[in-house]
């Protein structure tokens, strides 16, 4: 039988081909790849979209994570609070600008991080807070924006799975100080190549950012140091051939989330899976498809073998990483992190993925759970 990728790239440059093949040509007529107009217009295009005062384009989202952190003034001696459940780059930022991460538990349904916990977690050291809008879904953010404001600490929202995702009709990515987007080639939005935002409240930070990206320099003076982290002129042009398609890709994610949901029904696999439920307060997209199930490393290896493409994100909470033991995180200190990195277990999620594709994914479930077809 054909095998079932986790993500299909070549399904989507079929349909897009063409676009991206023009972009790729203005570029190569330029002769300009790094930053310049296509970046600048990316930026623009970006910062209306999203409602915030500018963007700026930069190498990949993990440093979009760590110049927002730089640009908000974090640095030694300083707390971030975070999620225990995420991509390394999460907390890898608050590491490489010398702060500490305070890790703290997540919501057990929609897998963001918990604001009663945060609250809990706030010290007179905090400086920031880091909530990931993780796969693809909207934390509860207000209470966080509130408790920035009362307690004066920076918000940073991760929100590089989540680009196009809304919550009360607004953006995530767009209620803190800073969001941070990722434009890896299998994120929602993808580059042929690494690339990253930061989206920006005021124009300040976001000359800062700017100057942060070019080694903190301008006319040849460096009053900071900085790294380099420059987008490229061609995944800008490519990023913004493909922008067009967002919105439709994200609601194919939706129909394609809505029918897992009504095929795991029809299989009867309660006990055994839980779905994802909708977030009634937002609008997803569906970064991952991500079921909680029993038995989930043996279903994993089953449905490897029967050639469909599954992922676990992720499988280590980020206050059991064995680079963070010096800031003595246990296991019982995030059970709920704990819990989901021993259950979820991510499906094919693709706005190109048919209905047969789901279909045979899910009777590949019920036969490891059953034995047999339904
Ligand atoms: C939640 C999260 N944060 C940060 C990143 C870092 O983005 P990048 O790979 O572009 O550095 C990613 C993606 O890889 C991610 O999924």
């Amino acid at each position: 039988m054909t095998a079932i990728p986790f993500v299909d790239l070549r399904a989507q440059h079929l349909g897009i081909g063409e676009a991206v093949a023009r972009a790729v040509a203005r570029v190569a007529d330029s002769q300009q790849f790094i930053l310049g107009d296509e970046v600048r217009a990316l930026e623009e295009t970006l910062a209306s979209r999203f409602g915030v005062a500018a963007a700026v384009g930069v190498a990949n989202g993990s440093d979009a994570l760590y110049l927002a952190l730089r640009v908000a003034g974090v640095g030694p001696g300083d707390e971030v609070i975070t999620t225990a459940l995420s991509f390394f780059a999460t907390a890898g930022a608050i590491a490489r600008v010398s702060a500490t991460p305070v890790f703290v538990d997540i919501e057990p349904e929609g897998l963001g991080i918990d604001p009663d916990r945060v609250l809990a977690a706030v010290s007179s050291r905090t400086r920031a807070v880091v909530p990931v809008h993780l796969f693809g879904r909207c934390v509860r953010i207000e209470p966080l924006v509130s408790l920035s404001e009362r307690h004066g600490f920076v918000l940073v929202e991760d929100a590089a799975q989540a680009i196009d995702a809304t919550r009360g009709g607004r953006a995530a990515g767009s209620f803190g100080d800073f969001g941070c987007l990722s434009f890896h080639p299998t994120k929602n939005l993808g580059a042929w190549g690494d690339g990253g935002m930061v989206l920006c409240k005021s124009v300040t930070a976001a000359r800062e950012v700017a100057r942060l990206r070019a080694h903190g320099g301008a006319d040849g003076v460096h009053e900071v140091v900085g790294i380099n982290s420059r987008l490229d002129a061609l995944q800008a042009a490519i990023l913004r051939a493909k922008l067009p398609q967002l919105a439709a890709w994200s609601h194919r994610r939706r129909e394609c989330a809505a029918r897992y949901r009504e095929l795991f029904f029809e299989a009867g696999l309660d006990g055994d899976v839980s779905v994802p439920r909708l977030d009634n307060d937002g609008v997803e997209v569906f970064h991952h498809f991500a079921i909680r199930c029993q038995k989930r490393d043996a279903l994993r290896a089953h449905l490897t073998d029967a050639g469909i493409g599954v992922g676990v994100y992720y499988p280590t909470p980020l206050h059991l990483q064995p680079c963070f033991a010096a800031l003595g995180g246990r296991v019982g200190d995030c059970p709920v992190a704990e819990r989901a990195a021993l259950e979820l277990l991510s499906l094919p999620m693709f706005p190109e993925l048919s209905h047969a594709q789901q279909t045979r994914v899910v009777a590949e479930i019920a036969v490891f759970y059953r034995g047999k077809r339904n």
